[in-house]
């Protein structure tokens, strides 16, 4: 959509439009390389306009959703096979893009944004942050069992990070299990729980750091708070 170059100016943070009008007849903000003295119009998604040589942007604001995604959904904002998508699930304006992902079959807590920070403080290795799932596994594991999976198992060409699992509740031929790890390898709870020859039945993420899932039932979003944004940004 078409708009005056001032108007845009102002929404890329650049100065007022009084002020950006100023700069236009300093001729120093130039359109598809041209300088312009003028006030033209201008469409921000095909025209690039340029202040003092410098590229300017409308300012992207920043979006923080945590989601209950179910079963049955893609954590992917696109899917070649064209299944049903978080993203398409929220349905909302802005772009966002999954914090880390969780499986096809998994459920639960899924963090969603566009600021980039914040993916990488929570995705990179070296911050640990804790993820803690809810685990439906096939039978009742042994106490060696559980102190292996707690000190480490060793999965392909790696051995987990301790890690630790407790058992909540258990059934005739299955336990709910609440599994706390810090790495965020593909599958890397379902895999653990294969090694110990307990398989999962049902997964859901239902905290991560200090981000709890809390009420959201499956399909459902919210914003994050203050608090929680703050504590992302300091991890
Ligand atoms: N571990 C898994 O195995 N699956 C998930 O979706 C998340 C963690």
């Amino acid at each position: 959509m078409k708009e005056r170059l001032q108007k845009y100016m102002a929404k890329c943070g650049v100065a007022s439009r009084r002020k950006s009008e100023e700069l236009i007849s300093q001729e120093r903000v130039s359109v598809n390389g041209e300088i312009v003295n003028q006030i033209v119009m201008i469409d921000e998604e095909l025209d690039t306009v340029k202040v003092d040589g410098k590229i300017i942007r409308p300012e992207e604001k920043k979006v923080h959703l945590v989601l209950n995604k179910p079963v049955g959904v893609i954590t992917s904002v696109k899917d070649q096979f064209n299944r049903k998508t978080v993203t398409e699930i929220l349905n909302i304006d802005e772009r966002v893009y999954p914090v880390g992902r969780l499986d096809y079959d998994t459920s639960g807590l899924l963090l969603l944004t566009n600021d980039g920070d914040i993916t990488y403080k929570m995705t990179h290795p070296s911050h640990e942050v804790e993820k803690v799932y809810l685990a439906r596994i096939k039978g009742i594991p042994t106490m060696e069992e559980i102190e292996s999976f707690k000190s480490g198992l060793k999965i392909e060409d790696y051995v987990t990070a301790p890690s630790d699992i407790k058992i909540l509740n258990k059934y005739g031929n299955s336990s709910l299990t609440q599994i706390t790890i810090h790495e965020g390898r593909n599958r890397q709870v379902r895999k653990m729980c294969n090694a110990i020859s307990h398989p999962v039945l049902e997964l859901k993420r239902i905290r991560m750091g200090q981000i709890e899932l809390g009420v959201l039932k499956p399909g459902e979003w919210r914003e994050l708070t203050e608090a929680e944004i703050e504590y992302l940004k300091n991890i």
